[in-house]
């Protein structure tokens, strides 16, 4: 087993003692709720990441009035109680507590409205607004040049409102100076066009952050523990590199800084950061070339989720103490499972960010914990009042944590699939995506674990009905597959996410020349008893079972993560959307460097296109009134799933209570999955 060796030592930061390196950064994520609401919520989710075993837990706060923000007051004395109740929530399970003061594109002076500043009233994109409307207004403008008097007001209230973080007995300090809100726009010459005391030298640019400090210190204690977040380069051009980071962060270490967290690049860097694809630890570099410079511990995350990673980045001797924040949502009892060698246990997060976009409208959700923000409702697991004979249909997400939760609360489970094996839509997803297949690994573990009378490769029938005689059957078998009715669209070159599916459980196509049957069964046979995605992934370069010209008609999400998964593999791809829009519900942070990763590499995204025929030369649309033809040798059916009722109808008459979840009920991702069966289950 591996060692974990460096990540549970204990680390002193100013004049704290961690009982180990793992910190959970600041997460904007306060409910949209009256004050004592959003307390008495935040205090037993805080309350579960402390439990898990992290050694100090962020909170992310506000100094100004930004009240449309997930961010906690600080700008008055009258939240001190609330905060209060929330650090106590923390020690009680042991770990330590500091407030980032936070702030994003914004601020609000006095009773005036809530306006978008900076230093200079320049924007980087030239257009008004900014990629993330954290601490940003709902209309984006410009930003205004913030004034002398303006920049010295926020650095009283900086100070104010760290003395209220101090008296609400959090044990430490942080200032966001990272990710292009304002103050890193101070720090950066891209930003900060100034030639007062304020722009110009680095000294001049890091002066709003100096003060900010000296003011802090002033008025919550020298002998307080202060922290800062950089960003260890911007990641722009003509921007700060990580040499001017080192040069900082030496800086804010004599000014009375004790720690420093290395980001990557501001919001609107053209990189990807946090996405799927980006390797775990990527981004430790930045913080080894801080370390270098300064004596105070200096902690690096950003895509490390992985605690072996982790731990190589402490032994590496590239930081002192790493932050991890959606590994810590995905599973906040990581600390625990990690230091009693418990790796298997923990459950992976995929790097979806649904949490990252609610973060703009909390409460917000993971994919795969539905405890998450639901830590006031269900605490833990509690007993069934009868145990009952609970039969899941679907092993899928739905049907696996609907399981979980049912045989957790003491009902007799029974999970059938007539799959191979668990997963259900995520072992096709797990292709497309390098995350889901940690998912589905940890979900299988996770089953077996479990009192769960597990049938694979069983199709339930009436007759199995019969012979099991449920109390409550859960409906989890997943959706319809979409179909299109055009002339040709059950060609063999037409395949749907059915097919797909059916070919990963160990299933050949019923469709198409003899040839074209043996081949998909002898791949068929092959993924049954040897499912491993990346080989899979290694097998569509050649033509299986996609040729070289591949039209995907549905361009949301499924369509464009299959498109992208299929440019990569040289293959020739066209999207064919109906609406005018590529990846509509393709969140945020993915949907930017997908649609990039599209058009570097050709392919064809025709919107607005009505599918008219599909022939063997390709997929007839009719677009701008004409029709023309998307030349493609493989067509896949990728639109949205449909409810699948046929089985709860069936079932309807029998007098069993059933429950329809998941895409079965209402078709979704993964997040809506597993909530489903989460919710489902607490009820039984
Ligand atoms: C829901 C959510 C809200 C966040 N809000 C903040 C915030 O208020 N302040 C901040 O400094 N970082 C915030 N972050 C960024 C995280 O602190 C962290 O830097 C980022 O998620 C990368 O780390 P990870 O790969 O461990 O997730 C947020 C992240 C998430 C997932
Ligand atoms: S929502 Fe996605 S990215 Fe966020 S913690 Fe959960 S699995 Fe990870």
């Amino acid at each position: 087993m591996a060692k974990l060796t460096k990540l549970f030592e204990p680390i002193r930061v100013g004049n704290l003692e961690l009982k180990n390196r793992i910190k959970m950064p600041a997460m904007a994520v306060s409910p949209p709720e009256a004050e004592e609401a959003v307390i008495s919520r935040l205090k037993y989710f805080y309350a579960e990441k402390a439990k898990g075993g992290v050694a100090i837990i962020g909170i992310s706060c506000t100094a100004t009035r930004l009240i449309e923000d997930p961010m906690l007051g600080l700008y008055d004395d009258r939240f001190i109680k609330g905060l209060a109740e929330l650090t106590a929530a923390i020690h009680t399970h042991g770990a330590k507590a500091y407030a980032q003061i936070g702030v994003g594109y914004c601020w609000a002076f006095g009773d005036g409205p809530v306006e978008i500043v900076g230093p200079s009233g320049v924007s980087l994109s030239g257009r008004p607004g900014t990629p993330f409307r954290l601490g940003g207004p709902r209309e984006p403008t410009m930003p205004r040049a913030l004034t002398l008097d303006e920049i010295h007001a926020m650095v009283e209230t900086y100070g104010d409102s760290a003395r209220r973080v101090r008296e609400a007995g959090f044990d430490a300090v942080e200032v966001i100076a990272s990710v292009g809100y304002i103050i890193a726009q101070f720090l950066s010459p891209l930003t900060n066009k100034r030639d007062d005391e304020y722009g110009g030298s680095l000294e001049n640019r890091m002066r709003l952050l100096l003060e900010i400090v000296e003011n802090m210190k002033a008025k919550a204690g020298s002998d307080y523990t202060y922290t800062c977040r950089l960003s260890g380069s911007d990641l722009l051009e003509g921007g700060y590199t990580a040499d001017d980071t080192a040069e900082m962060a030496r800086i804010l270490e004599k000014a009375g800084i004790h720690e420093i967290d290395v980001m990557s690049g501001w919001h609107n860097a053209p990189v990807p950061i946090i996405q799927t694809d980006v390797p775990q630890g990527a981004w430790a570099y930045l913080a080894a070339a801080v370390k270098k410079a300064v004596g105070i511990p200096v902690a690096a995350g950003t895509q490390i989720q992985d605690v072996l990673v982790a731990e190589r980045v402490l032994a590496e001797g590239k930081a002192d103490l790493v932050y991890m924040a959606r590994a810590l949502l995905a599973d906040p009892e990581l600390p625990n499972k990690a230091k009693e060698g418990r790796l298997a246990d923990i459950r992976p997060c995929m790097n979806c960010c649904r949490c990252i976009e609610a973060s703009d409208g909390p409460p917000i959700y993971c994919s795969v914990n539905a405890r998450l923000s639901r830590e006031h409702e269900y605490p833990v697991e509690t007993p069934a009042a009868e145990s009952k004979r609970v039969l899941v249909v679907g092993g899928g997400p739905a049907g696996i944590e609907a399981s979980r939760v049912a045989a957790l609360r003491g009902h007799k489970v029974t999970l059938c699939d007539h799959a191979p094996r668990l997963g259900g839509l995520l072992v096709l997803a797990a292709v497309t995506n390098r995350r889901i297949g940690n998912v589905v690994e940890y979900l299988d573990r996770l089953v077996k674990s479990l009192p769960i009378e597990l049938r694979l490769n069983t199709a339930v029938t009436p007759a199995l009905l019969d012979e099991m005689e449920p109390d409550i059957v859960v409906l989890a078998a997943g959706g319809m597959a979409p179909t299109l009715d055009v002339p040709g669209s059950r060609r063999a070159n037409v395949l749907n996410h059915r097919d797909l599916k059916e070919l990963l459980a160990g299933r050949g196509f019923k469709k198409g020349g003899i040839g074209q049957r043996m081949l998909s069964n002898l791949g068929a046979l092959f993924v049954r008893f040897f499912y491993e995605p990346s080989l899979i992934r290694w097998m569509l370069r050649f033509g299986f079972p996609f040729k070289k010209r591949v039209a995907v008609i549905g361009g949301g999400f499924a369509g464009c993560e299959l498109a992208v998964t299929l440019v990569e593999r040289g293959k020739k791809v066209s999207i064919i959307e109906e609406s005018q829009r590529i990846g509509n519900d393709v969140g945020i942070v993915h949907r930017w460097v997908w649609m990039k990763q599209l058009r570097e590499a050709g392919a064809k995204l025709e919107t607005g296109a009505r599918v008219v025929e599909i022939t063997d030369k390709g997929v007839r649309i009719e677009k701008d009134g004409s029709i023309e033809l998307v030349e493609a040798d493989s067509v896949v059916l990728a639109g949205g799933l449909e409810p699948n009722t046929e089985l709860a109808e069936e079932l309807s008459g029998k007098g069993t209570v059933v429950y329809a979840i998941g895409d079965c009920a209402e078709p979704g991702k993964l997040l809506e999955a597993t909530a489903s069966g989460f919710l489902t289950a607490q009820k039984i």
